[in-house]
């Protein structure tokens, strides 16, 4: 029977691996045919994203037009789409060998639909929603003439200060490579020359999710060990998934900015991994090299393209200065020929040597954008991204026949709710938060909006406007909610407060909305806070005064009804954290993963405690409430011992829905090895499975370990397991767990 069945596959999969085989062989041979009829110059030309002429380092620009014509411009970015398009169109029928150009931008958390944050979407642990999500993407921003997204960021990140932990999924190499593969998937489809998907481009290649002090484009510094176990991870299955393209990070990487650094892009990348795409800059990023203090703009451009960077975004130093270098011997041809052709082959599998316009025709799409279907999967995502921190008093969920006031900053306000990276985005399809409730309470209950406070103390203008002091602000406040029956407290950071350049230096609420809240607290009325932010904020205060905490982040274009659907039990919330929420600004760097100190904290070794505040985090990861209790029983192992490499063990969990909500609960499984070749972490996520529960129901819940799940790298970054004991954690977050131990040993004895 085995037999039958591997004869049939072969059938089926021979003649498929063939055709494949076909199509490269005949894409190299067009390729190898254009790049024949190619002068260095134009090979060169291929290598460079934007106009030429970056102000900072070569004065004066020359038109992207004349650029175009003289085959020097290979990308642009497409922020304003007609201008794409003209482009385009321009490259074809102008440049000598009318070689199409890739349009490129930011899609990060969709186009017109706009999804939640990253960060926000993470919390879902819903791997097919967010595929989904990024398909969507990619067909609105195909529909628009796009066909390159610098999207997924997989940039581990355990510090919020950092303004771009909105753009990434979390503190979890686990979970952050399945979103990121996801979102390759959910970009590039089955085929990319499909004028319905998009190449995506993973970055930034590579930590710049550690750059110290959480400051933009600072300094990264890691030894090899947390590089290779828990930072790098994302970025390799990112390229296994074949993205099409990498974009290198900003931020040196041993000494060397990632963008020059042969090792990264060479030794790591191609050597080890093997990956075949393309590698792009960061923006300037080959320019700013001067400023890291690695030569003059000869010696930058020399540094990056032997290095192993294949295309300049927008510092233009490989089209004026390769020439040279290969004239020098400083640069081989050979070199470029390589680069060249890994874009050639890039723009071939976009389809664009077919048909260049196939981006831009496609009037059939454009009516998709923005689509019913598309805003209610954002719906659905944003609805599903939302934490649940505390509801101790039970407030929620809300009945709809109550006098509701909404008071805060972003509780009537649209873009301030998107996120960062938010381009197409359309004001018309949006509704505020308050009107948001207006729509669900109409006929039955009421919602008053009073703003409270403004953003900070520091802004005094808002909305391009200028606004009242926060005094008077709450002084009309106190008086609007006089006869509410419940408070919903809008409260958070609005959208242009996280993402590049965005870094805080306390990632907390602003004094000024946080004396709002102690204000409205006076009136002894029940309060929920609703907390928009682009960042993990320091809620410790809050947490101490108030029974009711929402976590929202930036929701996107249906931002307003996820929360809503919230409040009101319309989504029971199941979202779960995947960063740390800190209790206190010093806690920074604070991540679940972390190693054992030689005296962990306990009665005998309390003074390993902060003798100012505890070490434990505020919300742990993982964390998140629901409307209902879920009865995690005791797992059960189908066995103890394991041998070898292809053993494996089940464990079971059976979880009870003890609550009268249909909900979802996300079970998470870590391991620990507390014994091993190096220190490795106390827990680890290594599985999960979100379940959907009806009131009263029962799941058994199955976990298959195999050994792999126990590889990492040691101290010579050789990548294996150690026979012995291992702790198999599992439970609704990161601390919560019931503990199983097993052994594995490496042979069977006889
Ligand atoms: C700089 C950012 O770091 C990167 O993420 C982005 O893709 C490029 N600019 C292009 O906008």
């Amino acid at each position: 029977m085995k037999r039958l069945l591997f004869f049939t596959l072969l059938l089926i999969v021979t003649p498929l691996i063939a055709a494949q085989t076909e199509s490269n062989k005949q894409m190299i041979k067009f390729i190898d045919s254009l790049m024949g009829r190619m002068t260095l110059e134009e090979k060169i030309g291929q290598l460079n994203l934007g106009g030429v002429g970056n102000p900072k380092v070569v004065g004066s620009a020359i038109g992207l037009d004349e650029a175009i014509k003289n085959g020097y411009v290979s990308a642009v970015g497409g922020f304003d789409i007609n201008a794409a398009v003209d482009a385009q169109r321009f490259a074809v029928e102008n440049s000598r060998l009318g070689i199409p150009l890739i349009i490129g931008l930011d899609v990060i958390h969709g186009y017109h639909t706009i999804f939640p944050i990253p960060l926000a979407s993470s919390c879902s642990w819903n791997i097919p929603l967010i595929e989904k999500s990024a398909r969507i993407a990619a067909q609105e921003a195909a529909a628009y003439g796009i066909n390159w997204t610098f999207s997924p960021m997989v940039d581990i990140c355990r510090d919020s200060r950092w303004g771009r932990i909105a753009e990434g999924s979390g503190e979890d190499p686990y979970l952050g490579s399945l979103i990121g593969q996801a979102m390759i998937r959910g970009y590039q489809g089955e085929n990319l020359s499909d004028s319905t998907t998009i190449m995506a481009c993973v970055k930034h290649f590579a930590l710049y999710g550690a750059s110290e002090a959480g400051r933009d484009y600072n300094t990264v510094s890691m030894d090899p060990v947390t590089m290779y176990n828990y930072y790098l991870p994302p970025y390799k299955a990112a390229f296994d998934e074949g993205a099409g393209s990498g974009m290198t990070s900003f931020n040196v990487v041993n000494g060397v900015p990632a963008t020059g650094n042969k090792w990264l892009l060479t030794d790591l990348l191609r050597k080890e991994w093997h990956y075949e795409g393309f590698m792009v800059s960061d923006a300037s990023s080959v320019a700013e090299m001067a400023d890291h203090g690695m030569g003059d703009v000869q010696e930058i451009a020399e540094l990056a393209i032997n290095a192993g960077l294949d295309m300049d975004m927008s510092s233009s130093l490989f089209v004026l200065c390769l020439k040279e270098a290969v004239k020098n011997k400083k640069v081989t041809e050979a070199q470029i020929n390589e680069s060249c052709k890994r874009v050639l082959i890039a723009k071939y599998k976009l389809g664009l040597f077919q048909d260049p316009y196939r981006y831009v025709n496609n009037e059939e799409l454009k009516t998709k954008v923005l689509s019913d279907n598309n805003c209610d999967v954002a719906r659905q995502l944003a609805a599903e991204s939302i934490v649940l921190l505390k509801n101790s008093d039970n407030y929620l969920p809300l009945n709809t026949n109550q006098k509701i006031a909404v008071v805060g900053p972003l509780g009537n306000v649209k873009g301030s709710l998107l996120g960062t990276w938010s381009y197409g985005f359309s004001e018309n399809r949006m509704n505020t938060i308050y009107e948001a409730l207006q729509e669900i309470l109409a006929g039955k209950g009421e919602a008053t909006y009073s703003k409270g406070a403004n953003f900070t103390e520091d802004y005094c203008i808002y909305d391009g406007q200028y606004t009242l002091p926060t005094e008077s602000l709450i002084k009309q406040a106190l008086i609007d909610v006089k006869d509410a029956d419940i408070i919903i407290a809008t409260v958070g950071e609005p959208s242009s407060w996280s993402g590049e350049a965005r870094s805080r230096v306390n990632p907390a609420l602003p004094e000024c909305q946080k004396e709002m809240l102690r204000e409205l607290k006076k009136l002894d009325k029940p309060i929920v806070l609703a907390i928009l932010s682009g960042r993990p904020l320091i809620l410790t205060d809050e947490d101490r005064d108030f029974s009711t905490i929402v976590m929202a982040w930036h929701g996107g274009t249906m931002a307003a009804e996820a929360l809503s659907d919230v409040l009101f039990g319309v989504t029971n919330p199941s979202g779960k954290t995947t960063t740390t929420f800190p209790r206190h600004l010093g806690q920074i760097p604070i991540y679940y993963n972390s190693l054992n100190t030689g005296r962990p904290y306990s009665d005998f070794w309390a003074t390993t405690k902060y003798i100012d505040c505890s070490n434990e985090p505020l919300y742990p990861f993982g964390y998140g409430l629901s409307y209902n209790n879920y009865i995690y029983d005791k797992p059960i192992l189908n066995k103890y011992i394991a041998y070898g490499d292809n053993d494996s063990i089940k464990i079971s969990i059976d979880i009870t829905n003890s609550g009268v909500y249909l909900g979802q609960e996300i079970v998470q499984l870590y391991i620990g090895d507390p014994v091993a070749s190096i220190s490795r972490p106390i827990k680890e996520l290594k599985a999960f499975k979100k379940i959907e529960l009806l009131p009263g129901e029962t799941k058994t819940v199955d976990f298959h370990l195999k050994v792999d799940l126990f590889k990492y790298y040691n101290e010579c970054l050789k990548y294996d397991w150690d026979e012995g004991g291992f702790d198999i954690f599992i439970g609704p977050n990161s601390k919560d767990v019931q503990t199983s131990k097993i052994i594995w040993k490496k042979h069977d004895k006889i």
